[in-house]
């Protein structure tokens, strides 16, 4: 269980209650920061899709969903701003509470509890993933987007290199990965820092180690700088990135 699962069982409030996750800093910054990533994200599907005509279908794994405002605020947007037949959201996160919380999220949303049917969230790792994507097959008309948002640093090299086998070895659809994560400039290191008064360990990965076990199976793309362009104080951007030697970043992946 790592720091923020722990604040997380600790919390005595009533989780529906909960406005804001203890990764997301705080309140305001938090949801500002989501909506970027948010945004960021469905830009590049956009994008996939208009080089991509014939795609009328698209599976979204959200790895380490959390408690899902990703994958909710994307399906959204997806929905209403793109003319896609179909759009699944598949939500995996060890955190049971999470996964909880994510499905309390999809039922409450106003207006919203229609669309439940489109969302399978569940409690697992790699396995669940394994499980649940072994029943796709593969159809011209679809792609996958796998978005590993903050999670990377808690999957082992072995992990990560399985899921990457995993992803790339099926005979699935096109599969495009983003990953945001806070790189190393230099060796992976491990910091301890302090969120809300709470000291824990940061795991910054440096790029080899992110990409290494995912490389016999995935293309690299792009990687692009977060919040490029974003107004932030620099008092947000302090907290956001801390320190000097990492840079949150965008990695993009392709199947090969
Ligand atoms: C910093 S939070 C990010 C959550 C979400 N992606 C977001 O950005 O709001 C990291 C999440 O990864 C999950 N996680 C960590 N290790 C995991 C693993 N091995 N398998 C599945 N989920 C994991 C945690 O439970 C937590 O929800």
């Amino acid at each position: 269980m790592n720091y923020f699962e722990k604040r997380y069982n600790e919390k005595s409030v009533d989780k529906k209650k909960v406005k804001h996750d203890f990764w997301r800093y705080s309140h305001n910054l938090g949801k500002k920061i989501d909506d970027f990533e948010v945004d960021y994200i469905f830009n590049n599907i956009k994008n996939i899709l208009k080089s991509r005509t014939n795609i009328k279908k698209i599976k979204l794994l959200d790895f380490g969903c959390g408690t899902g405002y990703h994958s909710i605020q994307l399906f959204k947007k997806l929905d209403s701003e793109t003319s896609l037949e179909e759009i699944k959201v598949l939500g995996i996160d060890r955190n049971k509470n999470y996964v909880q919380q994510f499905i309390y999220n999809i039922k409450n949303d106003y207006n919203f509890f229609k669309k439940e049917k489109h969302f399978q969230v569940k409690q697992g790792t790699i396995n669940i993933v394994e499980k649940l994507l072994l029943k796709d097959c593969k159809d011209d008309q679809s792609i996958n987007i796998v978005i590993l948002i903050g999670v990377i640093q808690y999957l082992s090299y072995k992990e990560i290199k399985r899921l990457g086998k995993f992803l790339g070895n099926l005979n699935l659809n096109d599969t495009y990965i983003i990953i945001k994560h806070p790189l190393s400039y230099g060796n992976t290191i491990i910091k301890e820092e302090t969120r809300e008064g709470v000291l824990y360990n940061s795991v910054y990965k440096n790029f080899e180690d992110v990409y290494h076990p995912l490389a016999d199976h995935f293309n690299f793309i792009k990687m692009e700088k977060c919040y490029l362009g974003k107004k932030l104080t620099s008092k947000e951007k302090l907290e956001i990135s801390p320190n000097k030697d990492t840079c949150l970043v965008y990695i993009h992946l392709k199947n090969k």
